[in-house]
């Protein structure tokens, strides 16, 4: 098994649910609760630009509108990506994959890159996130950890970034996990906590994968899934299922 050297909570999206999503203020949040691990999610804007948004759309999280991928970077980062959340967030805006770098780096905190294509860029936005974090990771340890729902964009990162990481994102683990994980040299199998159980998580630790359940909120589930011997827990709920969490005792 590949040497794991990452912490067993990650703070999903950034600062999780309390802090706008995908922001560097959100890593602020998430790194000032003590995390030592950010999930984000990174796609490709119309020009090119490696940023970070979850959905397809800037809708939700942003005070635009429309696909994410017929804008060009400068104009999504002229958007509000914070009054949404919260009056003190104004004005975040949705940053590059270079500035979220830097900020990982003066915070001390490990990156898991969520690749999440705009639809029907899967293979160009594997690529060149793998490239771009290669590139910009490249003095760091631990390496980014790589992750997509995406076949076809960890394979498109495989092939650019061999040497990165990566662990396939899986909403219901399928009969060919085994396979396509293979297949994507994987170092880990990152899914929902719902579709894992304790015979599952055996298989999968036995292929010699980590395992990587999302999105964990509950602190007794978080706890039983570490007993099954799930390695990293990504939450929104930081305040709770802090760094320490698995150390400390049960309340
Ligand atoms: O990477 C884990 C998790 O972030 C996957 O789901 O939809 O929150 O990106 P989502
Ligand atoms: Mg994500």
């Amino acid at each position: 098994m590949r040497i794991w050297p990452y912490p067993a909570i990650v703070a999903h999206r950034g600062g999780g649910k309390l802090a706008p999503e995908n922001t560097l203020e959100g890593i602020d949040t998430g790194a000032r609760l003590g995390l030592k691990m950010i999930e984000f999610d990174a796609k490709l804007s119309a020009d090119d630009v490696v940023f970070l948004l979850h959905d397809d759309d800037v809708d939700r999280t942003s005070n635009g509108h429309g696909p994410a991928k017929s804008m060009t970077y400068a104009q999504l980062r002229a958007l509000d990506a914070g009054s949404w959340f919260g009056k003190e967030f104004a004005g975040a805006h949705m940053p590059t994959l270079a500035e979220v770098r830097e900020r990982c780096a003066s915070l001390n905190v490990a990156a898991n890159i969520e690749i999440k294509p705009c639809p029907g860029r899967e293979v160009e936005t594997g690529e060149q996130v793998a490239r771009e974090a290669a590139r910009l990771w490249n003095d760091v340890e631990p390496e980014p950890l790589l992750s997509s729902f995406s076949y076809a964009a960890l394979e498109a990162a495989r092939d650019a970034a061999p040497d990165l990481p990566r662990g396939m994102l899986y909403e219901r683990v399928p009969a060919e996990w085994r396979e396509q994980t293979a297949a994507l040299a994987c170092v880990s199998l990152h899914a929902d906590h719902r579709s894992l159980d304790e015979t599952l998580v055996r298989e999968i630790k036995h292929a010699g994968l980590r395992v990587l359940a999302y999105t964990v909120n509950d602190p007794e589930r978080a706890r039983l899934l570490a007993q099954w011997g799930v390695d990293a827990i990504c939450t929104d709920r930081i305040d709770v299922i802090g760094a320490n969490f698995l150390e400390d005792a049960p309340k």
